[in-house]
């Protein structure tokens, strides 16, 4: 059967339409307009012209030589596995065993505990996703995905932090649900739709407001302290958002120590991921924060030293 694909947005819903060849000469699909309608009554008609198409039909050629690369990549690593003399079906079963005893967790468990406790860095870092509101469906995902960024990072750190999110809800939340783990299999992670001076009603002079707004400027992290990315996708819309907000509830703010270690061509208001993966990178690079920014700035920011005047 000839076949044809739509795809929707990605960071939104996937519409996925099956055409038969009939409907492939006479391009006009029906598809619920709704996930939910699944089925139902509500439709909605999206005529598909020639060239969308051509289009698709390029685009399940590529998926289609896509899914037999990896197959034929899986082949061969398996084939080169028991080459080097691996009974593969034996450590399967061993694998197996050991998840059902629940060793293997309780290993990889112990594992991440020594992880934490070797950690350069005794610091927490928080997102506040308390500007939700202020922010499109489309700017929204983008936060999503940077917190799932962030967490990527983290968990591949030698040198890995305590994570939390605050004000998690609404849509930012349906976002992280999706992903594989979130949130109990998400390592030294805790999330809460409570606010951040509700999950911190212990410990608010702990906390630091990152802003590039802030008059001060961080000179070193302490191992102390929390310190909290405003949880904010812009393209700069929202000015001062998070100063305001640091101010309304009286937090110590500090903004990262950009000019005086490099020269950036373009904005110093960096993404919560990049400001998350600088945090990270600073005790890395032996408390160096040109190299920390280094290290995390895109190119494209057109980054260059700043050179030492002592
Ligand atoms: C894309 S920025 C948000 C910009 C927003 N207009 C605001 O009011 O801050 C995301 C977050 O990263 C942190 N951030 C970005 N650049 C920073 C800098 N140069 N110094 C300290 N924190 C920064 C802040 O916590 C900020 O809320």
């Amino acid at each position: 059967m000839d076949t044809a694909t739509l795809l929707g947005d990605s960071t939104t819903q996937e519409k996925k339409v099956t055409l038969t060849s009939e409907e492939t000469t006479n391009p006009t699909v029906t598809i619920p307009s709704k996930p939910e309608d699944n089925g139902g009554t509500v439709v909605e008609t999206i005529s598909i012209s020639k060239n969308q198409q051509k289009k698709k039909r390029r685009y399940e050629k590529l998926m289609a030589v896509k899914k037999r690369k990896k197959e034929q990549d899986k082949e061969e690593k398996r084939a080169r596995r028991e080459m080097n003399g691996r009974n593969l079906e034996q450590e399967k079963q061993t694998q197996k065993a050991r998840e059902m005893s629940g060793e293997g967790h309780k290993k990889r468990q112990e594992k991440w505990q020594k992880r934490m406790e070797n950690s350069v860095n005794q610091f927490k870092i928080c997102i506040d996703c308390s500007f939700d509101a202020s922010m499109t469906t489309k700017e929204i995902g983008s936060l999503s995905n940077q917190i799932r960024y962030c967490y990527a990072v983290n968990k591949s750190s030698d040198n890995p932090v305590h994570f939390s999110v605050s004000s998690l809800s609404g849509l930012n939340h349906d976002n992280l649900k999706k992903v594989c783990g979130f949130p109990d299999q998400w390592k030294s992670f805790t999330c809460s739709e409570k606010s951040l001076l509700e999950m911190n009603s212990n410990n608010k002079d702990k906390l630091i407001y990152l802003t590039s707004d802030s008059d001060n400027t961080l000179k070193d992290l302490d191992d102390d302290k929390i310190y909290v990315i405003g949880g904010i996708v812009d393209r700069n819309r929202l000015k001062g958002a998070t100063k305001k907000i640091a101010e309304q509830f009286g937090f110590e703010t500090a903004k990262l120590p950009i000019d005086e270690n490099v020269q950036v061509c373009s904005t110093k208001v960096l993404t919560c991921n990049h400001v998350f993966e600088i945090l990270l990178k600073y005790h890395e690079h032996g408390e160096d924060w040109k190299k920390a920014l280094l290290d995390v700035l895109p190119i494209r920011k057109d980054v260059k030293q700043v050179s030492n005047k002592d």
